[in-house]
């Protein structure tokens, strides 16, 4: 391998876009080129970065090590297998695919050639998140009995209107997929999977431009014993009102907060307090909406240090696949 790591892109949408801002920061890498269908594109091109219509020109060009894969959700698979072949290793953006099988296709292509799948779940990065993490490592919290997650988020026309994918069936997924896979991610992160799920979705103000639900409440329960409340909306009014997720536990109670797990709201522990942590600026604000904490850096800095350093990968294929499990189970369940 190269001194500085080499990437490619493809989709160079809103989340591509963020991905080679943080490929261009990172001291130990560069982007080498993007591939999007949209020509359009060609023209915000970062300088000396090349650009392709079309995959396998990109790959066929040989002078890459890492391929992002910032497509819609229903082209994860496709795109990664593609880059797993070329021999690269593959970041996929979340969710890793729509289906188990799918993500059983992905990991199964990159052990074939003995490459790395990094799945995108940047809000581990969070600092709460790591907080509450290491309380619980440190087994401070004690038994979890329940967990309650809300997300009570607003998308408008203006989200949808923009998009030939979002709020499709087959190309999105639901909001369990495109909105909200962050938060059953950090619920798997910090409490394990899930086991049993039973759930109500519903689709209330966004039949005229959606496939999809854009409200549901499920009970579930976790395969070390908890009671998991998970409760999401794209219909919080005219905003982003609250992402959370509530651990309450033998010895302690704790509530990471804000719009999408930003702050620690509340804390009542047996044992030393956590620090306050309130984060306000830095989401991934797209203009319109906004979305998760932007740890896009973070995710790059990981690929850096596991494959120049052999450094601990932060989210594993077999995890994001978990995630789709999970989420696959969630919907399998509602009615
Ligand atoms: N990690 C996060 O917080 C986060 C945030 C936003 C989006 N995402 C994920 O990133 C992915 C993209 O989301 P987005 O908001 O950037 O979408 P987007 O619609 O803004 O961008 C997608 C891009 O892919 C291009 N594209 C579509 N089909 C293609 C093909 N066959 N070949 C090449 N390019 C193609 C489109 O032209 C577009 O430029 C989704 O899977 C989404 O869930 C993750």
């Amino acid at each position: 391998m190269q001194s500085k790591i080499r990437f490619s892109i493809i989709g160079f949408g809103n989340i591509g876009r963020r991905h080679a801002d943080q490929i261009l920061n990172n001291e130990h890498t560069t982007l080498v080129s993007v591939c999007d269908i949209n020509p359009a594109v060609r023209t915000s091109m970062p300088e000396g970065v090349q650009f392709y219509d079309n995959l396998t020109e990109l790959l066929s060009n040989n002078n890459t090590d890492v391929l992002c894969v910032c497509t819609p959700n229903y082209l994860h698979e496709a795109h990664t297998i593609a880059g797993l072949n070329a021999g690269l290793h593959t970041i996929v953006e979340k969710p890793m695919a729509l289906s188990v099988a799918e993500c059983t296709n992905m990991i199964a292509t990159a052990t074939a050639n003995n490459k790395t799948i990094f799945a995108v779940k940047q809000n581990r990065y969070n600092p709460p998140v790591q907080e509450v993490k290491q309380l619980i490592a440190a087994d401070k919290l004690g038994k979890i009995y329940m967990v309650q997650v809300n997300c009570f988020w607003n998308r408008g026309d203006t989200y949808y209107s923009g998009s030939d994918w979002r709020g499709s069936k087959t190309k999105d997924g639901g909001c369990l997929f495109t909105q909200f896979s962050h938060f059953i991610d950090i619920l798997y992160y910090l409490n394990g999977s899930i086991t049993e799920a039973e759930g109500r979705i519903n689709n209330y103000a966004h039949t005229h431009n959606t496939e999809v639900e854009d409200t549901g409440s499920f009970v579930m329960k976790a395969a070390n014993g908890a009671i998991i409340n998970f409760n999401f909306t794209t219909c919080s009014y005219n905003r982003n009102m609250e992402g959370s997720i509530t651990l309450f536990a033998e010895k302690g109670t704790v509530k990471i907060g804000g719009q999408y797990l930003n702050t620690i709201e509340y804390q009542q522990l047996e044992g030393a307090a956590l620090p306050a942590i309130n984060i306000t600026a830095k989401s991934n604000d797209y203009g319109l909406y906004q979305g998760s904490m932007s740890n896009h850096d973070k995710v790059i800095q990981n690929v850096v240090e596991v494959l120049l350093h052999n450094q601990t990968i932060m989210t594993t294929a077999e995890e994001g696949r978990e995630v789709v499990r999970m989420i696959e189970m969630m919907y399998d369940s509602a009615h």
